[in-house]
């Protein structure tokens, strides 16, 4: 069985569609995307991961939240910083933990998947923190496990990465505070991106005053106004007052074909240099969701300097991902 014919319907990626991961009382069972949520529900989020920030600092950095509890991390695509922050995560929550780096042949996906979630409920695990590279493949597996097992989404093909845009959240919120008064430019590559999705998402459900996108033509998904932004094709322009600076990773392994003239024409228009940046507001802060690449979209000063909140992001990472951990697990609690 393969997993593409598996995939949701494009309609289906739209809010409220489906909600495999809300239970009878709308609370978050799983956590795939950001279908069908509410602010309520990310406010939940972040203020379960401010509450987090004090168990980090500490030199003994553990709760017994998730103790007893298996969590296994499964992994079909490549990831550092992912994978070693919900592994972090889960064992600050005092939970067991296994990390499973999968290559999959494109053939045999939905078999592998299947028969991988077969054994490993058999191990009694407890939660599944799922990276694919299909689009779906998360929902896909949040529909057929047992039903004490809680789903993560570490990020499935072009589609979400909710985790990582809930952390993005979290630095904005603790950097800048109210959401209703910012605007945020996210820039590059937004077409490959589940990471700008997600941010998307999250931005206008937390009632972010302006969101914008800053991307050549090609590296823009169609009708992308459509998902509550603002659209500029230059830097200048869509930089102009900002307040949150987003850079994405060109996603090479993605393109096929002619995205792109050249790395370095990409670098003149839309590559992040300290002149560019003098644009946003002189305290705008720049984020990047890593891993990033010097001198293709961002200047090694910009990424060093003042201004940058890069490893932020990482070190909240840890206490987002522990409290949307948390969270699911008691609510899988609470309803299996
Ligand atoms: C992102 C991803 O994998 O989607 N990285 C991450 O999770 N930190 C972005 C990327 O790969 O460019």
């Amino acid at each position: 069985m393969s997993l593409k014919i598996l995939r949701p319907a494009p309609s289906s990626l739209h809010p409220n569609a489906n909600n495999v991961q809300l239970d009878e009382n709308g609370k978050l069972r799983h956590f795939l995307s950001f279908d069908g949520l509410k602010a309520d529900h990310l406010t939940e989020i972040l203020d379960i991961a401010e509450s987090f920030m004090g168990v980090n600092e500490k030199s003994s950095k553990k709760v017994p939240l998730l103790r007893g509890k298996t969590v296994v991390n499964l992994f079909f695509e490549n990831s550092t910083r992912t994978r070693t922050t919900f592994e972090l995560a889960a064992k600050r929550l005092s939970a067991d933990v296994l990390s499973m780096n999968i290559s999959t042949s494109a053939t045999t996906k939905g078999e592998t998947l299947l028969d991988t979630l077969r054994n490993l409920e058999a191990m009694q695990s407890d939660m599944f923190v799922i990276r694919h590279a299909d689009s779906g493949a998360a929902h896909f597996i949040a529909s057929h496990v047992a039903p004490h097992i809680a789903v993560i989404n570490g990020g499935d093909g072009q589609h979400a990465h909710p985790t990582q845009a809930m952390l993005d959240m979290f630095t904005i919120r603790r950097c800048k505070g109210d959401f209703t008064r910012l605007k945020v430019a996210i820039v590059g590559d937004i077409l490959h991106s589940r990471v700008a999705r997600s941010q998307i998402h999250a931005l206008n459900l937390l009632n972010t005053a302006e969101v914008r996108v800053i991307a050549p033509r090609t590296l823009l998904p169609e009708r992308v106004e459509s998902l509550g932004v603002q659209v500029y094709h230059k830097m200048d322009d869509g930089l102009h007052d900002v307040d949150v600076v987003i850079m994405l990773r060109l996603q090479r392994e993605r393109m096929k074909g002619g995205f792109l003239p050249s790395r370095d024409e990409f670098y003149q228009q839309y590559g992040l240099t300290q002149a560019r940046l003098q644009q946003a507001k002189p305290d705008a802060i720049v984020m990047h969701p890593g891993p990033s690449n010097r001198g293709v979209e961002i200047e090694s000063q910009v990424q060093d300097g003042p201004q940058s909140v890069i490893l932020q992001q990482v070190t909240y990472g840890i206490a987002v991902r522990m409290a949307v951990m948390s969270l699911v697990m008691r609510n899988a609690g609470a309803s299996a």
